[in-house]
C-alpha cells in the first residue's frame, strides 16, 4: 500500500473544483508512490461547503483556514484563493511545516511573492509547488523536451499570447478587476502563464523587458449583485451605486530579451474577440520551430527546417501515444484526446512523485521558480508605467 498525503484545499470555486477533481482522479489513473487523501476543504461560504465536500469526497469542511494549516494531520496545503490571499495562507502553512501548492500568480505583489520565495527557501523540509498547469499539457511537455534535446538549435524567437474575451463591459467587478485582490488584471492572470511557459519551454530566463503597454479599456463595471456570496468579494449593496471602477489592465503587451539571445513578444488580454482560452506559444530557432495553442491542446506543431524544402512543412503531432508522449501512458489509448482537467491531474501525479522523493515527468514550478516569473511580471509593469526598458537585474 502506498503511503498517503493528507491534503487541505483552501478555495472551493473554480480552482476548488479543478483541484478537487485532480486529487480524486490522480490515484485512479496513475500508479502513485504517495496517494492524496482529501482531508479538508476550506471556503468562506459555510452553506455551500457541506454539499461541496459531499460531492467531491472531502472528509471535512470548515471556514477557518488558520486552524487547518496548523492541523498536525495535514501534510499538503493547497491555496486556491484570490491572489492577495496567497502569501498569508502559504506563509502560515510553511511556518507550520506543511508542503504548499499555491495557485498562480505566486502573489499579487512582488513583495509578497518575495516573502513566499524566501520562506520556501528557508523551510528546507517543505516542498512548494505553483499551479502553472499548462506545463502539463502533453504537447507542451513534448515541446520542452524537443528544445532541451537541441532539436531547434539556437533559439531566435518566442511568441506568446494568452487571449480570452470574457472581460467586456457587462462583466461585473469581481476580484479579478480589483488591484487590492488581484494585483494586476490580464497581466498577472494570463501573461503569468505564458511567461512560465516561455521560461519552461526555452529553458532560458528573460533578462530584459524592452518595452510594454498596459491598457484598461473598461473602467466602469457593474458591481456584483447583492445576492453574490461573500466569496465573490462583492463590493456593492442593493440600493447603492451600481457601478464601480476597475483599476487593473484589461490587456498588457510586452517585448523581451532572453538570456540566450532570443527575442520575445507577449500579449495577455481579456478582450480578444474570437478567442476564449487561447494559450499560445511559438518558439523558433535555427533548425526548426514548435507551436502550441491550448484551443487545440492535444497537438504540438513542429517544423523541421533541415528537411528538404520541397517537402518541408509544419507537422501536427497528436500527443496521445502511450510510451511516446509525456503523461499519455496514464490516460487512454492512442488518439483518445484529453482536456483541461487532465493538466491538473497530471500535476497532482507529479507533486506526489516529488513528495515521495521521485522525479516528476517534467519539472514542477517551485515558489523560487514562480518568483522568477513574478519578476518578469513586475519588470513589464514598470516598463509600461515608465515607458522604458527594464533589465531584470533591476528587479530584486
Ligand atoms: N491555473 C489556472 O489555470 C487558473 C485558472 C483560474 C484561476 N487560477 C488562480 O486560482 C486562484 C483562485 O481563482 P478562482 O478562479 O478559483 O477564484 P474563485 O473566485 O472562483 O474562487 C476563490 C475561492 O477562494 C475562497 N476564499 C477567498 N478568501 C478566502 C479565505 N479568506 N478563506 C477561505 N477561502 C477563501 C472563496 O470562498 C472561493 O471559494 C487565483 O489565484 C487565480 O489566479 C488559476
Amino acid at each position: 500500500m502506498p503511503e498517503s498525503c493528507n491534503v487541505a484545499l483552501i478555495g472551493q470555486k473554480f480552482m476548488g473544483r479543478a483541484h478537487s477533481n485532480a486529487y480524486l482522479k490522480a490515484p485512479l489513473f496513475f500508479n502513485l508512490p504517495l496517494v492524496p487523501r482529501m482531508h479538508t476543504i476550506v471556503g468562506l461560504d459555510l452553506i455551500s461547503l457541506a454539499p461541496f465536500a459531499d460531492r467531491w469526497g472531502w472528509r471535512n469542511y470548515t471556514t477557518n483556514w488558520k486552524e487547518v494549516v496548523k492541523n498536525p494531520e495535514i501534510h499538503l496545503v493547497d491555496v486556491g484563493t484570490p491572489n492577495s490571499m496567497h502569501a498569508e495562507q502559504s506563509l502560515a502553512a510553511l511556518a507550520a511545516g506543511k508542503h504548499v501548492a499555491c495557485e498562480k500568480p505566486l502573489a499579487h505583489t512582488l513583495r509578497d511573492a518575495r516573502a513566499m520565495r524566501n520562506a520556501a527557501v528557508r523551510s528546507r523540509k517543505s516542498k512548494t509547488f505553483v499551479w502553472y498547469n499548462y506545463r502539463r499539457c502533453p504537447a507542451v511537455a513534448l515541446a520542452h523536451r524537443l528544445v532541451k534535446e537541441g532539436r531547434l538549435g539556437r533559439l531566435y524567437h518566442v511568441r506568446g499570447s494568452y487571449m480570452q474575451s470574457w472581460g467586456g463591459p457587462e462583466t461585473a467587478l469581481g476580484w479579478r478587476f480589483q488591484k487590492k485582490y488581484a494585483g494586476t488584471g490580464a497581466h498577472g492572470d494570463l501573461n503569468a502563464h505564458i511567461i512560465d511557459l516561455a521560461r519552461f519551454v526555452t529553458g532560458q530566463e528573460i533578462v530584459e523587458v524592452t518595452g510594454a503597454l498596459a491598457e484598461t479599456f473598461i473602467v466602469d463595471r457593474p458591481l456584483p449583485p447583492s445576492a453574490t456570496p461573500r466569496d465573490a468579494v462583492a463590493v456593492g449593496r442593493k440600493g447603492e451605486k451600481t457601478k464601480g471602477k476597475s483599476d487593473v489592465d484589461d490587456a498588457t503587451l510586452f517585448l523581451a530579451r532572453f538570456a540566450g539571445g532570443a527575442v520575445g513578444t507577449f500579449e495577455g488580454t481579456r478582450l480578444a474577440a474570437g478567442h476564449q482560452n487561447s494559450v499560445h506559444l511559438e518558439v523558433g530557432g535555427e533548425w526548426g520551430a514548435v507551436r502550441f495553442d491550448f484551443e487545440d491542446m492535444n497537438a504540438l506543431w513542429y517544423f523541421d527546417a533541415r528537411e528538404a524544402k520541397a517537402t518541408a512543412g509544419w507537422r501536427r503531432i497528436v500527443c496521445t501515444t502511450p510510451g511516446e508522449h509525456p503523461y499519455a501512458g496514464a490516460w487512454w489509448s492512442e488518439g483518445r484526446i484529453i482536456g483541461y482537467e487532465h493538466t491538473f491531474v497530471n500535476m497532482v501525479a507529479d507533486m506526489m512523485a516529488v513528495l515521495a522523493g521521485l522525479e516528476p515527468t517534467v519539472p514542477l514550478p517551485t515558489f523560487a521558480d514562480a518568483y522568477e516569473t513574478q519578476r518578469v511580471l513586475e519588470a513589464a509593469m514598470l516598463a509600461a508605467k515608465h515607458r522604458a526598458a527594464v533589465k531584470l537585474t533591476e528587479i530584486k
